[in-house]
């Protein structure tokens, strides 16, 4: 019975544990806040970007890290689709892990941890991301005119004499500062008119092809696939500038992949539209009221659908859009469920799997609209009657969605083949990077290092820690791709080992030589008792104090030695010379010596410091110690007599 502990000491002890480990820590920047930071937030919030302020450093963070928390259980990072209805690649979504870790690093004053450890904050250019650029059109520079919301239609003539397939498409903003978001339509008619200010492109042939919300990811077609780009189209691209813009110039681009080959041609249409699908229209939404319609529409024959958009202007609140067989089996196939519309970030959402829809299913929309004042986004106070058009007052239900002519085997469709890495990718010994890849269901994996398969490494994401190209391996059903290799540079830390050149015991006034290592581009700091010797940078350091000493080399990376610890010999041999004589010992201070020899005192504290310095004269002589504590008195005569004492100062 004896060696049994008590079911609730266990208890107790794992309960104590999971606590130590799991919640008991307190997140720092360092150590968790930075990597989450880095990976969700500063594509928008970085300097020059589209957030009203950047995330990029700790020093950016910390004046916003009350916000931070309250924000990302309240619209960040911007999506709007519900992720329990259906998931889709490239999300802006934070995990519940990290939202809990963002709050709790606020609410404990956002601490920094040590940051010469933290990972580096990525960098962000204005160029490219296909590679290879085959179709590149800019529109002319254009300086906003007004400080509210604005939108404008570009329209900028393909060139392409024949029709050709977009295999990538993305979006290079040319003021990141102010592009809010950019639609991406093509359109083959004369219609689309530049320079309008409409939520359409003024053309009902229009076809949108790509949304772009800052920092998103180019868009890739499926290996195999690729958007079909009529002969002589228009690309009209629909920016929307952010509040605060005017007097701002802007000249953005729109960068495509393009093949001739054979691939299969992805369709963009707006299946579901308020102009012939609407079961209770017209879309007409009276002011002060709210207005509910559906969609509906059957599509008949065998189809893979790859995205789906759904557009509304900025009175809609809700929209829900899936397909369903209504005859037995019943089913529902999901496609986008948004709870709270939010016209200034539309996406064009990616399923992550390819998603067969069968003959015999009907593709449906709901949505909601507001037209009272409660709705923030009413452009119009007092509200005015909406209906249908053009215009960003006027109204639209619209879903976009790009698909295939059904083949055997398209469920297996590789969806995307890249690596994305969640922050910079160079960075110093001891820190990872997150690799990502798509997620979805049935895929599996194999990550690789320098061609070499890295064992275990068989999820979504990897943590790379090497210098080294990455690259994964990615199969679905009997389909596989291998991303582009992806380059992490991991530079080492420095060497940071102290050596002293004697005993790590100084006598009074004694002194040892500590040696730092040494190695090219290396520079130093030295440490004492955790604070920064002021002038102490070369590679040694002449302790004549007690205490203890680290060394912290820095090479681009950081290095600190573990603490070595200088001891002073105190205790030497009190020599008794009856010629000298302290009294009285222990005293308040003031101290008598008598001596018959002239000399000199040193004085010094437990640590070797030398605090006072007196000359004796023959006889008798006083000092005074201002402070309580133990010393050292270290008497020596002119004919090279030394007597130590053991001094102890009572207050
Ligand atoms: C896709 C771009 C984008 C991403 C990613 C993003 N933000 Fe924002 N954020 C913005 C913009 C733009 C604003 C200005 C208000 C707006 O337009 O909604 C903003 C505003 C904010 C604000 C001000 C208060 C508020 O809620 O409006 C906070 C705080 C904030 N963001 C924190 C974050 C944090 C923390 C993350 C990452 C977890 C993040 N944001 C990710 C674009 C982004």
């Amino acid at each position: 019975m004896k060696n049994k502990i008590p079911f609730f000491v266990c208890l107790f002890l794992f309960i104590f544990l999971t606590q130590a480990n799991g919640f008991g820590q307190i997140p720092t920047w360092t150590n968790d806040i930075a990597k989450i930071v880095y990976a969700n937030c500063t594509s928008c919030h970085h300097t020059g970007g589209i957030a009203p302020f950047s995330l990029n450093s700790y020093t950016d963070a910390y004046p916003n890290s009350y916000y931070m928390a309250a924000s990302v259980t309240n619209g960040m990072p911007p999506w709007n689709a519900d992720p329990n209805y259906k998931r889709y690649a490239h999300e802006r979504l934070l995990t519940s892990a990290e939202i809990l870790k963002i709050q709790q690093w606020a609410t404990n004053g956002a601490p920094s941890g040590d940051l010469r450890f933290a990972p580096p904050a990525p960098t962000y250019s204005n160029g490219t991301k296909l590679g290879t650029v085959d179709l590149s059109l800019k529109m002319n520079d254009y300086m906003v005119q007004s400080n509210s919301d604005v939108y404008r239609n570009f329209v900028i003539p393909s060139g392409l004499t024949q029709a050709s397939f977009a295999t990538a498409i993305e979006i290079i903003p040319g003021n990141p500062g102010i592009v809010h978001h950019v639609l991406v339509f093509q359109d083959s008619t004369n219609n689309s008119i530049s320079n309008s200010s409409s939520g359409g492109t003024g053309s009902a042939g229009s076809k949108l092809i790509y949304e772009y919300v800052p920092g998103a990811q180019p868009y890739f077609t499926p290996v195999g696939t690729g958007l079909r780009l009529a002969p002589n189209t228009r690309i009209v691209i629909q920016i929307h500038y952010a509040p605060g813009s005017q007097g701002q110039v802007d000249s953005t681009r729109i960068n495509f992949k393009l093949t001739t080959n054979n691939v299969r041609g992805i369709s963009v249409n707006p299946l579901l539209n308020h102009l012939n699908t609407l079961t209770n229209g017209p879309l007409s939404i009276p002011a002060n009221q709210t207005r509910t319609f559906n969609e509906s529409i059957s599509f008949p024959g065998n189809w893979t659908f790859l995205t789906a958009s759904p557009h509304m202007h900025l009175l809609g609140k809700t929209f829900l859009t899936y397909a369903v067989k209504n005859t037995a089996p019943f089913d529902t196939i999901r496609f986008v469920n948004i709870p709270d519309w939010d016209f200034h970030w539309q996406d064009n959402f990616v399923f992550q799997n390819a998603v067969k829809v069968p003959s015999g299913y009907t593709l449906k929309a709901t949505a909601m609209f507001d037209n009272t004042s409660n709705n923030p986004n009413n452009p119009s106070s007092p509200p005015q009657n909406v209906s249908a058009g053009e215009a960003t007052t006027d109204e639209m239900m619209m879903v976009f969605f790009s698909y295939l002519s059904y083949q055997n085997g398209d469920e297996n469709l590789i969806i995307d083949k890249r690596i994305f890495p969640k922050g910079a990718t160079t960075f110093c010994e001891g820190i990872t990077v997150t690799l990502k890849t798509i997620e979805g269901s049935g895929y599996s994996y194999q990550w690789f290092r320098n061609g070499v398969a890295i064992g275990g490494a068989t999820g979504a994401s990897y943590e790379a820690g090497l210098t080294g190209a990455y690259t994964v391996s990615i199969t679905l059903g009997p389909n596989n791709a291998v991303s582009d290799p992806i380059q992490i540079t991991v530079n080492s830390n420095p060497i940071a080992v102290i050596t002293p050149a004697g005993s790590t015991a100084i006598s009074p006034g004694g002194s040892v030589v500590l040696n730092g290592s040494t190695g090219t581009g290396y520079s130093y700091k030295w440490y004492l008792n955790g604070s920064v010797i002021p002038g102490a940078t070369s590679s040694s350091y002449t302790a004549t104090t007690a205490g203890n000493y680290e060394l912290e080399v820095f090479n681009g990376c950081y290095a600190v030695s573990s603490p070595l610890s200088v001891t002073t010999t105190l205790e030497l041999n009190e020599i008794q010379n009856p010629d000298f004589t302290i009294s009285p010992n222990p005293s308040n201070g003031r101290i008598s010596i008598h001596s018959s020899i002239e000399g000199e005192a040193k004085i010094f504290n437990t640590i070797g410091q030398e605090i006072q310095s007196v000359s004796i004269k023959a006889n008798k002589n006083e000092i005074f110690i201002g402070e309580a504590g133990v010393y050292l008195l270290v008497f020596t005569d002119n004919i090279g007599n030394t007597n130590v004492r053991r001094l102890q100062i009572m207050k």
